[in-house]
């Protein structure tokens, strides 16, 4: 078989081939001592009699078993989606077919002919039969202040607010962006694009001024919606003083709406609007415009291997029928309960399992604008029992965090409410799943390690569904949703048969959520998940198939690092870093940390200037990627080299930095391919000298 160029460059950049398969050798030990715990689900109706545990999924695909309609799922996706989309989604016009994709040239093509409008299938279906549920509870920093808000409210103010946006101007097929932490109104603001047919970009509200402003000349957005500021932690985050550094680079910005979160004011310019205030004057009603199936719903930047952050495009029936689905069979999400999604809306969690799944299904879903330590480490608990939440579902990093501090916090609050825990954005380990499950769980609720990725729209790997009382195995997303069909690639490029087996981890065939394309960029997208294995879609990630055909997750293997569940990539920072007119080069590579997941180190070369003092440039560098990226961005180490390890060609071996930043120097690999061998000795020297320094950070 030929190896194409772009996968022998994979594999090149690939996280060190020996690291990886030691890893998988301590993945496959902790199979050995494995603890299955075989949960119960809750069979309960709300009206105390027993349901049927097969899921319901519509009336003509009725009394299946799991396993029969995951079979159905993967050999005929026409019969399964269709159905499932006929019966769950209102449509203006039903679709023509199913699916029309071609996975190698990129075209992915779900329910043509078909149109609707995702806010009515969010909002007016619901209204129509209980206007009065509550939609939103957002759950406001400040503990014990949160705000209730019904589908018809949400309704009206989504309508007001779509009307405010048409006012300014915004027409279907515009990019808005929308800049702003977890509120009523930043959910209204989405599904105010969705009813007019724009294409909303949430940035996560962490993000600098100058990242704000790359996305935003990226979409090309005519409009902004934000916060005066923000509250998180009980600290005040100057949301609007951000917007407007971001939009003098942004001549595309017409019209920047501004909601009042606190009281202060902030200074106002010639294109900001008060949003509330022309809300007011607006009509509570707005008609939805009918859209396409493929027509975009929105966009969200992430982060790959080069420098450029990707503005991963989702579009509408097939996005929102993925979410709904997952969102009801992977947290065995019932009518009636109260679904706590603790993501921030700039993430893709928050837009599939705060907003538009859980919203499509009817559900109460929870918006926490927190900290899980905010007033103190028991947010969390004191939220879920003061809510009533019924799944929870938070990322590794927070639950790492509070696995440190006294149990009480969590047991002296009730949390009987609870029937499904989830997690979701980096690889739980194992002390942190106990934790999780037996702590917070109390040993009785299914604990679902769920993978997916901003491109992949909803959960692709996760416990649950499966069949009735099947086992969970601790830390292991375990079983592909309805539809997924994964694969494990080897090094030639061909599929690995069997189980007990490693490798590149791609889905054999299209499903409706699936990302269709880089916004402006097809080709990127076409090279970067269809090429490197043509036929398939490949992920990024390793993982590892147990013997008994359970999905393992192993990491990245490229250069995408994840620190608090947040992925970055390298990249991004080198390029930040190398602003800097002292430093002609650096080499950003992840480490492990115990609470974030990983952290980024620095390898920074200087130029040759004596007169250059370190603490000030690595200070200076610090405050480069805080403006350039984000704060969290920030590397928590640099080490001054004189050089880089490159090969011949030029290229920098990271993996030996990896061996350097880790202390596993005693088996370094294939070093003869680098340029100049010494190099090595240089830098482990480097980094002794570093290490021993008192006041240096480790
Ligand atoms: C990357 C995607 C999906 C929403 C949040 C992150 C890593 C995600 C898991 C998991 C191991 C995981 C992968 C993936 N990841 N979930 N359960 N176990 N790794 O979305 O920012 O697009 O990041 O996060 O490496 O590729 P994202």
């Amino acid at each position: 078989m030929v190896v194409n160029t772009s996968r022998s460059l994979l594999y090149t950049l690939c996280r060190e081939a020996v690291s990886f398969r030691s890893e998988l050798r301590f993945y496959k030990s902790a199979f050995v001592s494995r603890q299955v715990f075989h949960c119960q689900r809750r069979t309960y109706s709300a009206n105390g009699t027993k349901t049927s545990l097969s899921p319901n999924i519509c009336s003509s695909l009725a009394g299946r078993s799991y396993k029969e309609l995951y079979e159905l799922s993967v050999e005929d996706p026409d019969t399964f989606w269709g159905s499932i989309a006929k019966e769950r989604l209102l449509w203006n016009r039903p679709f023509d077919h199913v699916n029309n994709c071609d996975i190698s040239t990129g075209r992915i093509n779900w329910f043509p002919g078909g149109q609707l409008n995702v806010s009515v299938n969010c909002l007016d279906v619901h209204v129509a039969k209980h206007p009065n549920r509550v939609a939103l509870v957002w759950e406001r920093d400040e503990p014990g202040t949160e705000v209730n808000v019904t589908y018809r409210e949400l309704l009206e103010s989504t309508c007001r607010l779509a009307n405010t946006l048409k006012r300014h101007g915004i027409h279907r097929g515009d990019r808005v962006a929308i800049y702003m932490p977890v509120s009523p109104l930043a959910v209204a603001a989405m599904l105010a694009c969705a009813r007019i047919g724009a294409v909303h970009t949430v940035v996560f509200a962490g993000f600098s001024a100058e990242a704000l402003a790359g996305r935003i000349q990226d979409a090309q957005c005519k409009a902004v919606v934000t916060c005066n500021q923000g509250v998180r932690g009980g600290r005040v985050i100057e949301l609007k003083a951000t917007v407007d550094a971001a939009v003098k680079s942004c001549p595309s910005v017409r019209s920047v709406f501004v909601a009042q979160r606190t009281s202060n004011r902030v200074p106002m310019t010639g294109i900001d609007v008060l949003l509330e205030e022309e809300m007011a004057k607006e009509a509570a009603d707005c008609s939805p415009e009918v859209m396409d199936s493929e027509d975009m719903l929105f966009m969200l930047y992430t982060s790959g291997s080069t420098g450029q952050p990707k503005g991963i495009v989702h579009t509408q029936a097939g996005y929102l029928l993925y979410a709904s689905l997952t969102h009801q069979y992977v947290f065995d999400y019932r009518p009636g309960d109260v679904f706590g999604c603790v993501a921030d809306i700039g993430w893709v969690t928050g837009h599939s399992y705060v907003v538009y799944g859980p919203l499509c299904n009817g559900a109460t879903t929870v918006l926490f604008e927190s900290t899980p330590v905010y007033p103190d480490p028991g947010r969390y608990w004191e939220t879920v029992e003061r809510l009533g939440i019924n799944q929870f579902y938070g990322a590794p990093t927070a639950i790492r965090l509070l696995l440190k501090y006294e149990e009480s916090w969590v047991k002296k609050y009730d949390r009987s409410s609870l029937k499904t825990l989830g997690s979701v954005g980096e690889p739980i380990n194992h002390e942190a799943w106990e934790w999780f499950y037996n702590v917070v769980g109390d040993g009785r609720c299914p604990l679902v390690d769920t993978w997916w990725q901003t491109e992949t729209g909803g959960v692709c790997i996760a416990p649950r569904p499966a069949e009735d009382g099947a086992e969970i195995i601790p830390a292991m997303a375990m079983r592909p949703f309805f539809g997924v069909q994964p694969a494990l690639m080897d090094e030639t490029g061909a599929a690995i048969t069997g189980n007990d087996v490693s490798g590149a981890l791609c889905i054999s065939k299209p499903w409706p959520g699936m990302a269709r394309t880089i916004y402006g960029d097809h080709q990127r997208f076409v090279d970067a998940y269809l090429k490197p294995y043509p036929g398939y879609y490949f992920t990024g990630d390793g993982a590892y198939r147990s013997k008994d055909g359970y999905y393992q997750i192993t990491g990245r293997m490229d250069d995408v690092i994840n620190i608090s569940g947040h992925r970055l990539g390298t990249a991004e920072i080198e390029d930040a870093l190398d602003e800097h007119p002292g430093v002609p080069e650096t080499a950003v590579i992840g480490i492990p940390h115990d609470i974030k997941g990983e952290v980024p180190f620095a390898f920074v070369v200087l130029k040759e200037d004596d007169s250059l003092d370190h603490s000030v440039v690595i200070e200076d560098l610090r405050g480069l990627v805080a403006t350039k990226i984000a704060k969290y961005a920030i590397p928590d180490h640099f080490l001054i080299v004189k050089r880089l390890p490159k090969t011949r060609s030029g290229k920098i071996m990271r993996r030996i930095l990896r061996k350097v930043a880790t202390d596993e120097t005693s088996n370094l690999g294939d070093i003869s391919t680098l340029d100049d061998p010494s190099v090595v000795t240089e830098i482990m020297q480097a980094y002794t000298r570093f290490k021993n320094q008192p006041a240096q950070k480790r």
